[in-house]
Parts: structure tokens; sequence; C-alpha cells
């Protein structure tokens, strides 16, 4: 699936592209049917709410599910992440957060792309994620906000927070960028001044919607007060010329080692099967 050309002029100029409801019903039951398995194993791939009960992420599970596996190479989200890099890509991380009904906590305001230069010396913003959203995205479960724009800022440059939220005071170092309480957050005055010249935007959409932005983009979402879950699986591509100085520091499914180029698989969920079926 190709872009066109004013929806990449659109996505440079706002540093988002919202494509509502690319992906069918059965796709999108497929997926969650993958996440009992998912969410049930005691991994540090799954990170918890602050409750210590609740599954907040879950990270990785396009390397070992055959669904998301095939999510990362499905057309309609690879392609267009290669018109945007301008390069073949590979996944440099894949994520799915819960944001659960009346317990999922918030993220608060920050850039995606300071975490890859700093954690893992990325060299360039030369990335775009994709949210997918799993559930239908409303004004009540904790949308993605986002400051249109701000990508233009560049890296602002924020002191890091000194140290690990309490609840997570047993757990590895790097849980320090995955918690509500985040690592690298974006100034209140900041966002004011930000939001003040291009104001804010929540898209929202139904199940199976695509949510394109740029890794300096500047975003955040609420807490889910609602009874309804918001689950989103978020895939990170970066340009195969872009690979991380240090990514070794991080656990792979944070920062992947593998940077083969992702091949494209056709869009049609049956196809998927059988080709994964063949390889
Ligand atoms: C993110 O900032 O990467 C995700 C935020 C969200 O899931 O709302
Ligand atoms: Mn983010």
């Amino acid at each position: 699936m190709q872009l066109s050309r004013e929806q990449i002029e659109s996505y440079r100029r706002d540093g988002y592209l919202f494509l509502p409801a690319m992906l069918s019903a059965e796709e999108i039951a497929g997926f969650h049917a993958a996440l009992p398995a998912l969410f049930s194993q005691d991994t540090p791939r799954r990170i918890l709410e602050t409750d210590g009960v609740t599954v907040r992420s879950h990270y990785g599970a396009h390397a070992d599910d055959s669904r998301y596996g095939a999510l990362v190479r499905d057309a309609r989200m690879l392609q267009p992440a290669r018109q945007l890099i301008g390069d073949a890509v590979y996944a440099y991380q894949f994520k799915i957060n819960s944001k659960l009904a009346f317990s999922g906590e918030c993220w608060a305001w920050h850039q995606d792309f300071i975490y890859w230069q700093r954690e893992d010396g990325v060299p360039m913003p030369h990335m775009t994620t994709v949210a997918v959203f799993l559930d239908e995205v409303n004004e009540f479960n904790g949308p993605l906000v986002l400051v249109p724009g701000s990508h233009a800022a560049g890296v602002i440059d924020v002191e890091s927070r000194a140290a690990k939220p309490a609840a997570y005071a047993d757990s590895p170092d790097w849980v320090a960028s995955l918690t509500a309480d985040i690592k690298y957050s974006v100034p209140q005055a900041t966002v004011a001044m930000l939001a003040a010249a291009n104001g804010l935007v929540a898209p929202k959409g139904p199940r199976g919607s695509l949510l394109f932005f740029h890794p300096n983009l500047v975003h955040a979402s609420a807490a889910n007060i609602s009874p309804f879950d918001r689950i989103v699986a978020l895939a990170t591509y970066n340009s195969v010329q872009n690979l991380p100085l240090h990514g070794d520091r991080r656990p792979d499914f944070l920062c992947s080692r593998d940077f083969a180029p992702l091949e494209s698989l056709p869009a049609c969920p049956t196809d998927h099967h059988r080709h994964l079926a063949e390889a």
C-alpha cells in the first residue's frame, strides 16, 4: 500500500498520519486471541502497572508470535513506513500497550527518539512508529494525545529523572523508560508553549486504525478511567542505515539486534498464514 504525496506531505508537516479502519475485524480478532498467552508469561518483557498486577505493556511479540510477526511485515504498515523513512527498514521495537479499563496508567509527555538516541545510540531520527488500534480508541479510554508539528523542534534537551519509581525498585534500570513515571519527560512549560502554537490532537477511531507518528513528536496519554480497554500495538521501524551505536546495552526486546530489512507480506490475512507456513 503506497501513501499519496498529500499523505506524505501531511506527515512531514504534522508529524503524524492517521489511517482509520485499515485492518479487518477478523485480523483484529486474531491479534486479540494471542494476548492471553503473551500477557500470562512471567518474563521481563512483560511490564506491570504500579499495582504490580495489571499488565501495562508486552515487548517483542513480533519475534515469537506468527500473527504479530506478520503484522510488522504487513504491506499496509511496512510500505508506508518505508516511504516515510525513505529507506529499507527493520523492526527496532515492538510493544503492546494494554491500557486496561479502570486501571491503565498514563504516559507522561515525551518524545520517543531521546530514549533511542541516549539509551541505544541511534544516530538519526530516521524512524517511524505505527500504533495499531486493537480496540476502539475514544475520548474516554486514554487516547494518544499529540502536539502536531512538534517534531520540528528536534530533540528537546531534558534532564533524565534520577531514580526508578519506588514500585519498580527491584527491576533492572531500563524499566525506568517504560513506566508511567518515565525517564525523559518534556517539561510542562515546553508542552504549554508548543500546544499554544499548534494545539493538541487525539486521533480516535475503530479497531484496525493505524496511526503513524514521528519519533520526535511530543505525545502523552492519560490514565484509562473508563470501562473500555484501550489495547494498542506499536511497531517502530528504523532505517537499515541508522543502526544503534551501542545497541547491546538494553535487552533486544527494547533495541532489536535483528537488522535484516523487512520484506512485506500481502495484505490478505489468509495469505499471511500461507506465507508463514511455507517459510
Ligand atoms: C507511547 O508513548 O509509546 C505509548 C503511549 C500510549 O500507549 O498511550
Ligand atoms: Mn512514546
